[in-house]
């Protein structure tokens, strides 16, 4: 039976295990969205895991609004990330670059003052923490067909730079309300041309992202997440599983590298009603399938005993538990995180929880 320290191949590369890091916003890039040494030291720390999948990071400027986020659009940050890389490679593991746009939820303080973009001019309700403080989200632009264009082939370059900055490969934020996903779901997409309306109109973003950025770095180097029925961000849509088994179906002819889906256990706190979609797009999906959402060791090799998925993404776990994978090994107890250091700037909460001895 399958365990979670079995190794497993994922794309390009064979993982010592299959427990994996979930990417995890943590703000504290430098001036300019560049990492520095302190986020050396946070995901060195995390070298252990099957694979790390980083934080959210910016695939351009008009993709960003999260106060101190990283980016990958220009060479200053892709070295701030090499630094990353060579660490988290000298102790053995593997890391991927989680591409994010943010669409509808950035905010005109992050964008010199310009209204953010998204497939519709509706405002997610909610409100953005701007480095000016928290203000309600605006009314964002429609995007023309031509910017949608640019904004694939932002990410194809983003893609490029992730792989010459030592990446060994890039995750599609696919999740959790950004821009990809208000594409995706019907409540934040009311096109009416050839990028909304239908599933596979709601999909074509999707599609076309993660087949540019395949062709660019190499399908065995690129992994999607999606979070079917995540409400985070405000968004909802009419039929999560005839949509996200359509994702499935139209991702597998790519060969990715995962599918990874974060959809919160029952009982979880983010779960939400309906139907379990993940079960649905296990049976249509034909590759490597990541689940996250609510997990400890037990449920996770559970997960991968009756066969839910083949490896398992941990987010909170990580927060505090460097050595995650140790303590696991070892069914050692784990350090709680402190929510109130989440995104605060500086070491702590950050890179001084304690490891075993
Ligand atoms: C502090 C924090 C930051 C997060 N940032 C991201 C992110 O940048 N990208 C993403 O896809 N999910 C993000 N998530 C969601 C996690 O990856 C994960 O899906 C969620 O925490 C549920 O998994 P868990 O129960 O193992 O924590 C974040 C979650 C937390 C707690």
């Amino acid at each position: 039976m399958t365990k979670i320290f079995d190794p497993i191949t994922l794309g390009d590369y064979q993982l010592h295990n299959r427990v994996i890091m979930a990417p995890m916003t943590r703000g504290r890039a430098e001036a300019n969205a560049i990492p520095g040494k302190l986020m050396v030291e946070y995901y060195a720390a995390r070298a252990d895991a099957g694979l790390i999948i980083t934080e959210a990071t910016a695939i351009s400027p008009k993709g960003q609004g999260w106060v101190n986020a990283p980016g990958i659009w220009n060479d200053d940050q892709a070295k701030g990330w090499l630094a990353v890389t060579d660490a988290v490679h000298a102790k053995g593991g593997r890391i991927f670059l989680q591409l994010w746009h943010m669409g509808r939820v950035s905010h005109p303080d992050f964008l010199d003052g310009a209204i953010p973009v998204a497939p519709s001019a509706i405002a997610a309700t909610g409100e953005a923490h701007t480095p000016l403080g928290k203000k309600p989200y605006v009314t964002p632009r429609a995007l023309s067909v031509d910017e949608i264009k640019d904004i694939v082939a932002d990410y194809a370059n983003a893609a490029k730079r992730a792989i010459a900055a030592g990446f060994d490969g890039i995750e599609v934020h696919g999740a959790n309300g950004y821009l990809i996903d208000q594409f995706i779901r019907d409540e934040s997409n009311q096109r009416d041309d050839t990028y909304g309306g239908s599933i596979d109109n709601r999909l074509r973003f999707l599609t076309e992202v993660t087949s540019a950025v395949a062709e660019a770095v190499g399908a065995g180097k690129v992994g999607v997440r999606l979070s079917p029925k995540s409400q985070y961000n405000d968004m909802n849509d009419s039929d999560p599983v005839a949509t996200f088994t359509r994702a499935a179906e139209l991702l597998n002819p790519l060969k990715l590298a995962y599918l990874h889906i974060l959809e919160a256990l029952p009982g979880h706190m983010m779960a939400a009603a309906g139907e379990r979609v993940t079960p649905h797009i296990r049976k249509i999906y034909q590759g490597m399938l990541i689940t996250n959402g609510g997990y400890t060791k037990d449920l996770a090799t559970n997960a991968l005993e009756t066969n839910e998925a083949d490896a398992v993404a941990f987010g909170v776990p990580y927060i505090a538990n460097p050595d995650l994978v140790l303590r696991f090994k070892q069914d050692a107890k784990l350090n709680i995180p402190d929510f109130a250091t989440l995104y605060t700037p500086g070491a702590k909460g950050y890179t001084d929880y304690a490891m075993m001895a």
